[in-house]
C-alpha cells in the first residue's frame, strides 16, 4: 500500500487544506500553469501557507512548501506537526525532493504529509515514508528543533 497513513476521516485537516487552497489561488505559475498550495501546522497551533512563485529564469522559481516554511520562520514558529500540499487534477501532489528535505529540517519522521486539492485529501504519508534515512541536524551534531 502506497499510503503510509490510514485514510483520514472526511473533513480531517480541512483547515490546513483550506489554507493551502487559499494560497494556491494566488500562485504565480505563468510557465508551468501548475498551481500548488502548501500549508503547515506548527506545534503552537498556527497555520502558515505558501504558493509557488515561478520566474522567467526557471531555476529561480520557488515551491509552495518553501514559501510556507519561510512564512513560518518569519512568524516565529519552527516545529512542523502537519503538512498539506494541494494542486490541480486527480493525482496526489507530494512535495518535491528538495522540499522533503526542507520539511525535514523542522519536522520528524512521523509528521503527516497530506496531498489534497479542492475536493479533499487524496493521499496521506509520513515524512519518513517520503524521505527515508534522511540527512538531518543530528548528522551535523545539532539538535532537532
Ligand atoms: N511545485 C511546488 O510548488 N511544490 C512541489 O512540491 C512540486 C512542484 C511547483 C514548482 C513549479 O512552479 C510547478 O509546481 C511545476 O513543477
Amino acid at each position: 500500500m502506497r499510503d503510509a497513513l490510514s485514510p483520514l476521516a472526511v473533513g480531517a485537516a480541512d483547515d490546513l487544506r483550506q489554507a493551502a487552497e487559499a494560497a494556491r489561488v494566488h500562485a504565480y505559475a505563468p510557465y508551468s500553469k501548475f498551481t500548488v498550495g502548501a500549508a503547515i501546522r506548527t506545534a503552537s497551533g498556527a497555520i502558515y501557507a505558501g504558493t509557488n512563485v515561478e520566474n522567467a529564469a526557471y531555476p529561480v522559481g520557488t515551491c509552495a512548501e518553501a514559501g510556507a516554511i519561510a512564512a513560518m520562520i518569519a512568524g516565529g514558529d519552527r516545529k512542523i506537526v502537519e503538512v498539506m500540499v494541494t494542486g490541480p487534477g486527480t493525482a496526489a501532489i507530494t512535495p518535491c525532493g528538495a522540499c522533503r528535505q526542507r520539511i525535514r529540517e523542522f519536522a520528524g519522521p512521523d509528521t503527516p504529509i497530506h496531498a489534497g486539492g479542492p475536493g479533499g485529501i487524496k493521499a496521506s504519508f509520513t515524512l519518513g515514508a517520503l524521505l527515508p534515512e534522511a540527512f538531518g541536524p543530528a548528522i551535523l551534531g545539532a539538535a532537532d528543533v
